[in-house]
């Protein structure tokens, strides 16, 4: 199979949801489940990212899944913790995941954040499936560790057989009141058409030979295609996050998914002024069985390959932006890798006219969900960028027109103490939220306040 490995690249799942609903707990079963089936190295531990082979996945699904039914070379997960806006996962043309998990708490059900992750799917049409998490914690569930999901649920007493069903339905309840259709995923036939749900436990792994099960038939059957790209031309990718790492300044994390970077190669990335080109430093790695996200212990590899995540570290990245793009030069034109850095910054649409808010986001993509919910809901925007709120934004938003203007909208990033300051002093109005649909609601409610 090593020449179809060659030319499949691995699909990118992201993993979204509310705040403690789970997404976390989640990936680290699926490296323990691997861990207890004797597969622990090959599980391999990428920056912002999890890699699980092809083989691994067999291993935990059991019955569930035939290895030679399927030619693509694994799954690399993505987390993104509920505070951080995962809007940033996004590429050039949409989102950077080829296929989502929805986790969502069956006891807590929809939350603010399980919205925007739908209003995002929707928008990206990413293709998803909802993992119902926590059903262990239904009153008199008896655990069954590891087993497919069917086999524990027809293990219960009638009466905890009856209750999650009522859980489950008002997901699937929930999803059709936001225009998917929805049932249990074992009786999806399409997964195009409608949403499966899995019921699963992050505690007791029941249900996560499912949930890989069918993660993995959804990619095979409906990606394989795009998946099909060649791994050894020159690397694009897309960064997580702009961080300091002891030893290396400021430092990219960055998923590449499609071709390969190297070591020695020259990249342009977008920055706030415009693409920034830049040589590559180092490319580093966490050390095997080391926590995702966790910054200590690196060690530099030579070159990734996509579908992979790894962080980048390289001079003058101090006005990189998360969600922007990053292409290796390589041996291409210079200044036509710069053009299409460029034109996939414009491509980040953000309409701003003569007079309306101020709007601060932590990553591109976050900035580009919140400029279309306020295009919707017909709020003007004077002034969108990525980064902490500073007296300058509080300066723009003083003159910005009528007293409904005079405000900044920031979403998920810091408040200068200064910008705070000045704020105050100048009446500029500040809303701080992790919600886009709260940060505007308090915004909405404060110009009821001005107009009554
Ligand atoms: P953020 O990253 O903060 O958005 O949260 P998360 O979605 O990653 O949630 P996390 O995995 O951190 O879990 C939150 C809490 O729920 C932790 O205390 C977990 O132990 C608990 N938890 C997660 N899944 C389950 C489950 O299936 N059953 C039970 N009983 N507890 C769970
Ligand atoms: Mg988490």
């Amino acid at each position: 199979t090593t020449a179809t490995d060659d030319t499949l690249r691995t699909p990118i799942v992201a993993v979204l949801g509310h705040v403690d609903h789970g997404k976390t707990s989640l990936l680290d079963k699926i490296r323990g489940s691997a861990v207890t089936a004797g597969e622990s190295g090959a599980i391999t531990q990428h920056i912002g990212a999890t890699a699980v082979p092809l083989d691994v996945i067999s291993e935990i699904a059991g019955d569930l899944v035939d290895p030679t039914d399927f030619d693509l070379p694994g799954l690399l997960f993505i987390d993104t913790p509920g505070h951080h806006s995962f809007s940033t996962l996004r590429s050039r043309g949409g989102a950077l995941a080829d296929i989502a998990i929805l986790v969502v708490d069956v006891n807590d059900g929809f939350q603010p954040q399980t919205l925007e992750a739908i209003d995002i799917l929707k928008r990206t049409q990413t293709p998803f499936i909802v993992a119902a998490n926590k059903i262990d914690t239904v009153p008199g569930w008896n655990p069954n560790e590891g087993q497919p999901v069917q086999q524990t649920m027809d293990a219960q007493s009638d009466r905890v057989q009856s209750d999650l069903n009522e859980k489950l339905y008002e997901i699937i309840g929930e999803l059709s009141d936001n225009g998917f259709s929805a049932d249990m995923y074992w009786r999806v036939q399409n997964f195009q058409a409608n949403i499966g749900v899995v019921p699963v436990s992050a505690e007791t792994s029941e249900g996560i030979p499912d949930l890989l099960t069918v993660m993995m038939g959804l990619s095979q059957r409906y990606m394989k295609e795009e998946m099909e790209i060649d791994t050894s031309g020159p690397g694009v990718g897309t960064v997580l996050e702009v961080k300091d790492t002891q030893g290396f300044g400021t430092t990219l994390d960055a998923i590449i998914y499609d071709g390969t970077i190297r070591n020695d190669d020259t990249i342009v990335v977008g920055g706030l002024q415009g693409p920034i080109v830049t040589d590559v430093r180092a490319l580093l790695r966490p050390r095997p069985l080391e926590e995702i996200r966790t910054e200590q212990e690196f060690e530099q590899v030579e070159q990734v390959a996509a579908a992979d995540g790894v962080k980048i570290a390289a001079p003058e990245l101090g006005d990189a932006m998360a969600g922007a793009p990053i292409r290796v030069i390589r041996d291409r034109d210079r200044s036509e890798v710069i053009a299409e850095v460029e034109e996939e910054l414009a491509e980040i649409e953000v309409t701003t006219q003569e007079e309306g808010v101020v709007i601060k986001a932590d990553t591109l993509g976050s900035l580009e969900a919140l400029s279309s919910t306020l295009e919707e809901e017909e709020i003007p925007v004077m002034r969108a960028e990525v980064g902490a709120v500073a007296p300058r934004d509080v300066r723009v938003a003083e003159t910005a027109g009528e007293p409904t203007n005079q405000a900044i909208l920031a979403f998920s990033v810091d408040v200068l103490d200064d910008a705070r300051d000045l704020a105050e002093q100048e009446d500029v109005e500040l809303f701080e939220d992790d919600v886009i649909y709260q940060l505007v609601e308090s915004y909405d409610d404060h110009v009821t306040a001005i107009e009554e």
